[in-house]
């Protein structure tokens, strides 16, 4: 199988290029990504060859899309701007390349009947009520998003990404592309880039400065580990059925404060040394994914069930490639800085 993976140089799509590459030897690669402040070069350096190719370029560069779809059997589409706090500074990149990006991968996947696989997200969806706000805790019917969940999304991130599903939906219906969609909860693990929640405090207590929690930290995501994410991607990308949508998650609702805690004891610090900083606008209160259709019908699990485990890990991750996010680590706060977080 000769496979394109947008963003493939990010967080999750290095992830999966590198579970592909490990675990199928059988597929070629190549790998669309244009490179933003958040795609690396570094993040595949070590697979590139002869199986993994790398082409430098944007999802809305047509001719370029039309031929590298003309010369592949499937797409995976992972790449997005993916930071809910740029888009509430600036919306225009989310808007290029999340939906125009998309649509034109999406004509040229139509074009060559490429199979194609688009990688979405649960804040698609919006947000639910924490558990203790919900009667029995929560523990009834409707307290995570489901498939029949209603499009609800809260911010210019999660709204391109949801206007990105509409279209490969529309492009299925209409013009037939054999495409399915997943929409997974939030991912951690190596290579995610240093603004993100996890990464940011890591790098934090690695530099002296003093974890940040947005608001009172009550805030909930549903945690799973980017190596389950890839199998699970994998697994709808070869047993999918088209025209579905598969939401990925692993049981693992954490809030923000408890994560942040669970990373400060880790790191020998003491657990309320953090400081509490600006709620972000609109923010989203919980996230909670209901995988049953996934594991049952396409019988995906997860691995990583132990998320102080996969902390650690990812502690120790971040603790020994410094220098994969030294550099950057003083623009990230400086920006931080000016919004008040
Ligand atoms: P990321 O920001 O780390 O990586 C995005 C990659 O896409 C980068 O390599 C970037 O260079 C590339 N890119 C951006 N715009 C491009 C364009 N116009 N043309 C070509 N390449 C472009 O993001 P991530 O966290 O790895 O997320 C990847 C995908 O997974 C996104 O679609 C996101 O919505 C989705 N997702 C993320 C999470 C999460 O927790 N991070 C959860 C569910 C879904
Ligand atoms: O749910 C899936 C989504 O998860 C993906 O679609 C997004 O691409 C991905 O970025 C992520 O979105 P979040 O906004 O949930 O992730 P982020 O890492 O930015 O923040 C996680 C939580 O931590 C959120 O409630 C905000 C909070 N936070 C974040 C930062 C950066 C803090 O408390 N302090 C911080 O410094």
């Amino acid at each position: 199988m000769k496979l394109m993976v947008t963003g493939g140089a990010g967080f999750i799509g290095s992830n999966f290029v590198r579970y592909v590459y490990n675990n199928h030897p059988d597929v070629q690669i190549v790998v669309l990504d244009k490179l933003t402040y958040a795609g690396n070069k570094a993040n595949i350096e070590d697979l590139l060859g002869d199986r993994v190719q790398l082409v430098v370029g944007d999802i809305c560069d047509a001719p370029l899309v039309d031929k590298l779809m003309s010369e592949v059997d499937a797409c995976v589409h992972y790449a997005a701007e993916s930071h809910n706090d740029n888009s509430l500074i600036d919306p225009s990149p989310f808007l290029h390349s999340n939906v125009v990006g998309t649509y034109t991968l999406l004509e040229a996947a139509r074009k060559y009947d490429v199979r194609f696989h688009h990688v979405s997200t649960d804040e698609v969806y919006g947000d639910l009520p924490l558990r203790e706000d919900l009667p029995g805790h929560g523990e009834g019917k409707g307290e995570k998003f489901t498939t029949e969940s209603r499009y609800n999304p809260s911010s210019p991130y999660s709204s391109t990404k949801a206007a990105s599903d509409m279209l490969v939906h529309g492009w299925t219906r209409s013009f037939k592309v054999r495409a399915t969609i997943s929409n997974c909860s939030n991912n951690y693990g190596p290579y995610q880039h240093i603004e993100k929640f996890i990464p940011r405090q890591i790098t934090n207590i690695l530099s002296g400065i003093t974890p940040k929690l947005y608001g009172t930290g009550k805030n909930v995501r549903d945690w799973i580990h980017t190596e389950d994410h890839s199998r699970a991607v994998w697994t709808i990308l070869t047993k999918g059925k088209i025209g579905e949508t598969y939401l990925i998650g692993a049981n693992g609702e954490q809030d923000n404060k408890t994560v942040l805690e669970m990373i400060l004891k880790q790191m020998g610090k003491s657990p309320d040394d953090y400081e509490q900083v600006k709620d972000r606008p609109g923010h989203d209160l919980r996230y909670a994914i209901d995988s049953t259709k996934l594991r049952t019908e396409l019988g995906w699990t997860p691995q990583f069930t132990d998320f102080e485990s996969g902390l650690k890990h990812t502690i120790d991750w971040y603790t020994e490639h410094e220098d994969w996010w030294r550099a950057e680590k003083d623009a990230v706060e400086a920006k931080y800085a000016k919004q008040g977080q």
